[in-house]
């Protein structure tokens, strides 16, 4: 087994002091302008960030942004339970090269902009985002859809709760071309609702030959919407968070460790979040280093 890498191991530990405040925890500082409802948990609230144009980063010692616009949606919603599991039926594929992995990707692309079951369930007016990152990446975060700055772009999780993301990515040691994220639905609903579950067996399907093709070691399911879609499940994120599971939809099923979504984390950026979503990564860093 290789020894973890002394030099990345201290950048993780100052970026995370500087980034997540883990270090320092507990810190007082508020990030929202505006309070999330009461009645909003990990479970329930959105996980797409409200739609606005992205904000300058800041400083990387302030726990986050503060002009992000956190009212969360106020007719979201319950998330409806999804289909039974479907077989595991996607079988990894080996001995791909990196180019090999690409030109896949594209091809799969293209498949399923042409799929009619995909394009009958197509919102009017999106934009395809299919994914981006390195096709060999060791590890993968999976998102519940595009928002509207993806949507725009065509690109996944260049909003606020991407900006995070790249910061928990950085903060990990890791840089946001060496990995690979990609949602579970590659149209935004609309307005930014939750996938509904067929929207979310037929696109995952193609979600899951992104994984088959690429094959990571490990996987980040980023929310309630990502994470149920991924193991197949009901059960909420607050469950789930922090535990190995199963991505079950390839054959053999990978591993994939639930963590809440940065939008989530945005609208409850408290120190006992920020202390369990860094936990949750670094548990994910083990991985890749054993
Ligand atoms: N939230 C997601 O789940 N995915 C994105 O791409 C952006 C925001």
């Amino acid at each position: 087994m290789p020894s973890p890498d002394p030099t990345r191991i201290l950048r993780q530990h100052l970026q995370t002091d500087a980034l997540l405040g883990a270090a320092t925890v507990p810190t007082p500082t508020p990030i929202t302008k505006t309070k999330p409802a009461a009645s909003a948990t990990a479970d329930t609230a959105g996980s797409r960030a409200p739609s606005h144009p992205a904000s300058p980063r800041q400083p990387a010692q302030r726990p986050a942004p503060t002009n992000f616009s956190l009212t969360p949606p106020t007719t979201r919603e319950a998330a409806p339970p999804l289909p039974p599991a479907h077989p595991a039926d996607i079988k990894l594929i080996d001995g791909l090269s990196n180019t090999d992995k690409l030109e896949r990707l594209k091809q799969l692309a293209t498949e399923f902009e042409q799929d009619p079951k995909v394009q009958a369930l197509r919102p009017p007016n999106t934009n395809l985002v299919f994914g981006e990152g390195d096709p060999d990446a060791k590890l993968m975060f999976i998102g519940e859809g595009p928002g509207e700055q993806e949507d725009r772009t065509g690109r996944p999780f260049v909003g606020p709760a991407g900006e995070l993301l790249n910061k928990m990515i950085t903060a990990m040691g890791l840089s946001r071309e060496s990995v690979y994220i990609a949602n579970v639905v590659k149209y935004r609903p609309p307005s930014n609702r939750t996938p509904t579950p067929e929207e979310a067996a037929v696109q995952g399907a193609y979600l899951a030959r992104q994984v088959a093709i690429i094959r990571p070691t490990a996987m980040v399911a980023l929310g309630g919407a990502a994470t149920k879609y991924a193991l197949s499940t009901t059960t909420g994120i607050t469950r789930l968070r922090g535990q190995w599971a199963q991505f079950v939809h390839t054959d053999p099923a990978l591993p994939i460790m639930p963590t809440f979504h940065p939008a989530y984390l945005l609208r409850s950026y408290t120190p006992d979040n920020r202390k369990k979503v860094w936990a949750d990564l670094q548990a994910v860093l083990a991985k890749l280093d054993a």
